[in-house]
């Protein structure tokens, strides 16, 4: 399975261009395909469910030209798609796959519509119940209710009224609403059951009028499709940035400091999900809004738990379920019954990893309740499960302050946001490292904590884990060349640092480890690509505010690349074989410096010509050679690089 291990984070600031709203845009795709004349649509998301639409329009017949960067030329077929029969693939896109069944419902031609498993699980019934009151021929390939389904040229008699559930979905309302104005007819159509996520219908009408279509509505339960509404190209139309994707930066304002602007949404925008903002100001968080801005600051007391109903910010409300992880108290957001049908049932999923991070979680048919954990989070070592789900990805990305955090399947967040993640490292700081590496018996072991000590920083002693590694192996008669037991062995490590202190299952073993046999023990069980797979992680779990020193072989090329500050501190082998040669006399231990200089030697030889993580000076590494220096001045010198990079 891919990961992806976040830093922790210490705080956010600065500002993010948001990219284009998911639900704007396969709007405003699709109606700028059924208008009259050519649309110039600029600011386009580029994601998977755009990509989906962009295909199918493409596979219906419409020319659409891609203008570079995120803009996009579509030569709208006036509602009548020049292809009458196709068979088209949309993903996981419900924005696609709603509206498109009900434009081509109505349309003249035979049509398959289908996408992934999960599509496959989400009702679509509420639509197809409503078309076929206007007559559309409409069959369901697979279970009753949901697609795959297909479509056939069908008498429709448009006119009068046509009833809906609103219930489960808004997407049946709007891919109705989208979809009428094809018949000329004057239509109207009635809610059944109360409408959730009403701010996607403000995003319909409000794109619909945008392409010439005035839908008269009264209140949330009728809306009238005018006889003779035709859609007309606007000429060139922006897309709004995503207010759903803006709530994670808003969030990581209100958590890590701020303050966190977003631009291409604000007080103009036409997104419900803009009033994400208003709920984190209700949890303590400072807001401020331009036209095409928010921005968001921590408050000085910290946050608050609230109880909200989220029926006005289905998608955004989910980034509350993680914020609430950093409030006083409890959060109880409810009337989310629609989270059950979206990608994954997010009420679930969110319930799942909330508890893997120590929260306290009540969920219910439409609603959740999160206590936060009682002192810091947890980070689980299986990682947070994203359900191929974007936003759970992307909502659990902030549970990352204060503790390491492994993200599973990282890249879902395609679907809306391809480089979120590098969007999140570009305004957090995450706990500073300064990596030090190099061969065995450098010193870089008294230096890394010597250096840890004067910073007042946590110090990972890397080696140890794979001397732990070697000395657990052994005690349990475990070859060490065995690499799935022993990497089943390094994965389970009961082990306990406090100081020079160091337990084993218990056991104090800080003696135990540091002998010649479980070095070159070590040294053999590092080679094996599963053990250090097993350790990374762990190691990773030891960057912890206000700092961390590491010394080993990979810490600068591998566990920690994004380290500030990185050292490959190295000595002659001669040197290096004097001061071991020295440190064993003085421990009383006997020895002699040719097998000492041979087996440093071995050793250098096996860590540096490794296939996986081999010893090496990483090009952005500071070289500090110890043979002439004291341990004085190798510290000096090593805090003196950490300070210039501060
Ligand atoms: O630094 P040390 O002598 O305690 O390390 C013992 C062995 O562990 C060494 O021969 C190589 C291996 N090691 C490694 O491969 N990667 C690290 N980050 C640290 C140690």
């Amino acid at each position: 399975m891919e990961f992806l291990d976040l830093p922790p984070l210490v705080s956010a600031r600065g500002t993010v261009r948001l990219p284009g709203s998911k639900s704007i845009s396969n709007r405003v795709l699709l109606l700028a395909a059924l208008a009259d004349g050519v649309s110039e649509v600029r600011d386009l998301l580029a994601s998977d469910d755009t990509a989906r639409m962009l295909e199918a329009l493409q596979m219906l017949g419409v020319k659409v030209e891609a203008l570079g960067g995120d803009a996009w030329r579509v030569h709208g077929c006036g509602g009548d798609f020049p292809v009458r029969e196709a068979d088209l693939f949309l993903g996981n896109a419900g924005t696609a796959f709603r509206p498109l069944t009900a434009a081509l419902a109505l349309a003249d031609g035979t049509y398959r519509l289908s996408g992934v498993p999960r599509m496959h699980e989400r009702p679509i019934g509420d639509l197809v119940d409503g078309l076929r009151q206007l007559g559309a021929d409409i069959a369901y390939l697979g279970s009753e209710g949901y697609p795959p389904l297909q479509l056939k040229p069908a008498r429709i008699r448009p006119g009068g009224v046509v009833r809906v559930r609103g219930d489960v979905s808004s997407q049946f309302l709007t891919g109705l609403l989208m979809a009428l104005p094809l018949t000329g007819v004057e239509t109207t159509v009635e809610v059944v059951g109360e409408l959730i996520s009403k701010p996607y219908i403000e995003i319909t009408l409000a794109t619909m009028a945008r392409f010439g279509v005035a839908v008269a509505r009264d209140g949330w339960q009728r809306f009238v499709v005018p006889a003779g509404s035709r859609y007309r190209s606007p000429g060139t139309i922006h897309v709004e940035g995503d207010a759903s994707s803006a709530s994670y930066f808003l969030a990581l304002g209100a958590i890590g400091g701020g303050p966190v602007r977003v631009e291409g949404v604000g007080r103009d925008s036409i997104q419900g999900d803009v009033r994400f903002a208003e709920a984190l100001a209700q949890m303590g968080a400072i807001i401020e809004m331009g036209d095409n801005w928010i921005e968001c600051r921590s408050p000085e007391g910290g946050l608050k738990g609230i109880a909200l109903d989220c029926n006005h910010i289905p998608d955004a409300a989910m980034t509350l379920a993680t914020t609430a992880l950093f409030a006083d108290g409890p959060t109880t957001l409810a009337n989310i019954a629609s989270w059950r049908v979206k990608e994954t049932d997010r009420i679930a999923a969110m319930a799942k990893e909330l508890r893997k991070l120590g929260a306290e979680v009540e969920e219910g048919a439409d609603f959740i309740r999160v206590l936060p954990p009682p002192s810091s989070l947890l980070s689980p070592p299986e990682g947070i499960d994203t359900y191929d789900d974007h936003r759970i990805a992307m909502c659990f990305s902030l549970a990352a302050f204060g503790t390491a955090l492994r993200i599973n399947d990282p890249k879902c967040v395609a679907k809306t946001f391809p480089d979120y993640f590098e969007r999140l490292a570009s305004v957090t700081e995450a706990v500073p490292v300064i990596a030090i590496d190099g061969p065995s018996a450098s010193g870089k072991g008294t230096v890394a904590a010597r250096v840890a000590a004067a910073l007042g920083w946590h110090y990972l002693d890397s080696g140890a884990l794979y001397r732990l590694t070697a000395l657990a192996a052994r005690r349990a008669g475990v070859a060490w060349d065995d690499e799935p037991a022993v990497a089943a062995i390094a994965a389970k490590l009961d082990v306990v640092f406090a100081g020079e202190s160091i337990r084993l299952a218990g056991e104090e073993v800080g003696q135990a480890i540091r002998t010649e046999e479980m070095g070159i023990g070590a040294s053999q069980v590092a080679a094996l690509p599963a053990v250090r797979a097993a350790l990374l992680f762990r190691q990773r779990l030891f960057r912890r505010a206000p700092g961390l020193v590491g010394d080993g072989r990979d810490m600068g090329s591998v566990i920690f690349p994004d380290a500030g500050t990185k050292v490959f501190l190295t000595a002659s082998a001669e040197v290096r074989a004097e001061r071991r040669h020295k440190q064993l006399i003085e421990k009383g231990i006997a020895a002699t410096m040719q097998p000492i200089l041979q087996d440093l030697r071995e050793r250098d030889e096996r860590d540096s010509k490794r296939s996986v993580a081999p010893l090496r000076q990483t090009a952005d590494a500071e070289l500090l050679d110890t043979s002439a220096l004291t341990i004085e001045e190798a510290v000096a010198k090593v805090l003196a690089w950490a300070k210039a990079k501060v």
